[in-house]
């Protein structure tokens, strides 16, 4: 399979007047295309922080990352804002949907700056709204649906542009646990179906037990790994668990 993440060494130091922090530390890594990847680790252990390297928001303080076979740290700033348009997909915690745009606009919000065809437009937004169950709120606005279905919405407006990689932040954080399970779900289903290289942060061992792989991290540096290989997700959750308490610091302030 296709390497579609890989970084060397990286470092990330956060320096402000009074203080040098060092966020992240070696952190060598390698995703797959078709792969669904968890990372996991404590409040403060820089997982948002890698995130935003990947999501070329932030740039590391030294070390290598590759994605989708571009050395993104060559990139111009435009060059960088095209790349993350075509290559990447997110999903955030707190959904950022449009609140004057539909459901439907939203999700097309990507083509729309891509120039496509209307007619494919259609097409794209109704596949992918059938992948997530929303045909039916197309129309509405997001005042009017529910946090499942904003995230939901989100999911599709990522996927819209059938990107490389689809880096989600903690993107069960502000769910209820059925519309969180429907959200892995659905995930699963176009990480499976599609075949949609996932890197999802999180710090719930049931959204991390949706994964086939979960990366701990501690103190800016990997911790351990888990596969799920062929156990089921009850069996791949319980150990998840087990290491929490060996990972240490407090798992659940997603602060
Ligand atoms: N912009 C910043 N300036 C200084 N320190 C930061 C900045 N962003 C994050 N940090 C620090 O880096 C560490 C990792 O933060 P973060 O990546 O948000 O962790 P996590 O997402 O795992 O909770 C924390 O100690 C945080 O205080
Ligand atoms: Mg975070």
């Amino acid at each position: 399979m296709r390497t579609i993440l890989q970084t060397k060494n990286l470092k990330k130091v956060y320096r402000t007047k009074e203080s040098i922090f060092q966020a992240l530390d070696n952190i060598e890594l390698t995703v797959r295309e078709g792969e669904f990847v968890g990372i996991m680790g404590p409040s403060g252990s820089g997982k948002t922080t890698l995130l935003h390297l990947f999501a070329t928001i932030d740039e590391p303080t030294s070390g290598e990352i590759e994605i989708a076979g571009t050395d993104i740290m060559q990139l111009n700033e435009d060059q960088r804002s095209s790349f993350r348009r075509k290559q990447l997909g997110f999903i955030f915690q707190d959904y950022n949907l449009l609140d004057t745009l539909t459901v439907k606009e939203n999700i097309l919000l990507p083509l729309v700056l891509e120039k496509m065809k209307v007619a494919e437009m259609e097409q794209s937004v109704n596949e992918i709204a059938s992948r997530f169950g929303i045909q039916s709120i197309l129309d509405k606005y997001p005042y009017q649906i529910s946090g499942g279905q904003k995230q939901r919405t989100a999911a599709s407006r990522a996927m819209i542009a059938r990107p490389s990689l689809l880096l989600a932040d903690e993107p069960t954080g502000a769910l209820d646990s059925k519309s969180a399970t429907d959200l892995l779900e659905s995930l699963k289903n176009v990480n499976e179906t599609d075949k949609v290289t996932i890197l999802m942060v999180t710090h719930d061992a049931f959204a991390a037990s949706y994964c086939k792989r979960v990366i701990f991290i501690k103190d800016g540096k990997t911790f351990t790994e888990l596969v799920r290989g062929n156990h089921s997700r009850k069996d791949f959750f319980q150990k998840v668990i087990n290491v929490l308490p060996v990972l240490g610091g407090n798992i659940d302030d997603t602060l």
